[in-house]
């Protein structure tokens, strides 16, 4: 088992996802055959934490459950994958979150029911900010109440931990927020929200926070800009079944690489590659490599990354 020293914090939301496939997506008032039908487990928050801990990272977890069967069976699933989760609070009386997801020719839709996660209060975040502390970088996203997100992303400025953002999904935010995130990870419709965007320019802001804003773009691969020019690392070469969960996937893995010393392109280069191979297989967190994996597909695909975890 491969260890990596400085721990990594995830405050976000546990959902169980129920996922739905079909060939064909029904029209208002139409009903269609689909094809599978799936209970699994999700939650932005709980996927970077387990795509964290799948390629050996410690992780510690922030969020909140309910008391209901889900609930139960996500605490149980993340205590499999290793994730920390002494600072998940079980509330009473309350359901978990659950996303309504529906997965057609590889993409998705999804209807999220916060239920416990919109109770990740600012109390919360107090009490158990000594969690955060133990880190030193911490990811978060919009599927718990902002105002916690934002007090979360101030003790991590306060206490030198880098915080990285994935504005998802997608809403206005307080500019603060932005400003105390080391890296902002975001896809194309993201990317208008951040302060400064321009439409005629749309790269122009990866340039004008150098370092600091990554554009991912499915299987076009990532964008940032480090300081001199606009770099595009490439997507993994890998056949898609389904796409959710990739940018989870690439958020924990590429705070797993960050952390542990790569530069920004080497720690984009092995996050490409984990979201690529996510998408192989259906559910969240069901593709999410183990660290073997991603080593296999470096070699087999001569893949310029040396890994120093
Ligand atoms: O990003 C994918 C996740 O979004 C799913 O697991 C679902 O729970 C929603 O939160």
């Amino acid at each position: 088992m491969p260890t990596i020293k400085n721990r990594v914090g995830v405050i976000g939301s546990i959902n169980t996802d129920i996922v739905c496939q079909t060939n064909k997506l029904p029209e208002v008032g139409e009903t269609v055959m689909g094809e599978t039908f799936n209970i699994m487990f999700g939650g932005k928050g709980a996927n970077e934490a387990v795509a964290a801990a799948r390629v050996g990272a410690s992780v510690n977890l922030l969020g909140c459950v309910g008391d209901d069967m889900f609930s139960r069976n996500a605490i149980a699933n993340l205590q499999l994958e290793g994730v920390h989760i002494t600072a998940v609070k079980q509330l009473k009386n309350v359901k978990g979150g659950i996303a309504n997801i529906v997965v057609s020719n590889r993409n998705n839709q999804i209807i999220v029911i916060p239920g416990a996660n919109g109770m990740v209060d600012t109390k919360y975040v107090k009490k158990y900010a000594n969690r955060l502390k133990e880190c030193s970088i911490v990811g978060g996203q919009f599927e718990i109440p902002l105002d916690s997100l934002l007090l979360a992303s101030r003790i991590c400025k306060e206490n030198n931990i880098k915080f990285v953002l994935n504005p998802s999904p997608i809403k206005e935010y307080p500019k603060e927020l932005f400003e105390n995130a080391t890296y902002v990870i975001v896809n194309e419709l993201e990317l208008k929200e951040i302060p400064g965007y321009n439409e005629k320019q749309p790269y122009a802001l990866l340039e004008n926070h150098p370092n600091k804003i990554i554009l991912t773009k499915g299987s076009e691969g990532a964008y940032f800009h480090d300081g001199e020019k606009l770099v595009n690392v490439p997507a993994a070469k890998v056949k898609v079944l389904d796409t959710t969960g990739a940018g989870d996937t690439f958020l924990g893995t590429f705070m797993v690489a960050i952390n542990s010393g790569l530069s920004m392109l080497d720690s984009i280069t092995f996050a490409n590659i984990c979201a690529g191979l996510k998408t192989q297989k259906l559910g969240a967190q069901t593709g999410m490599p183990k660290l073997e994996e991603v080593k296999k597909y470096i070699k087999k695909n001569k893949v310029k990354l040396e890994l120093n975890f």
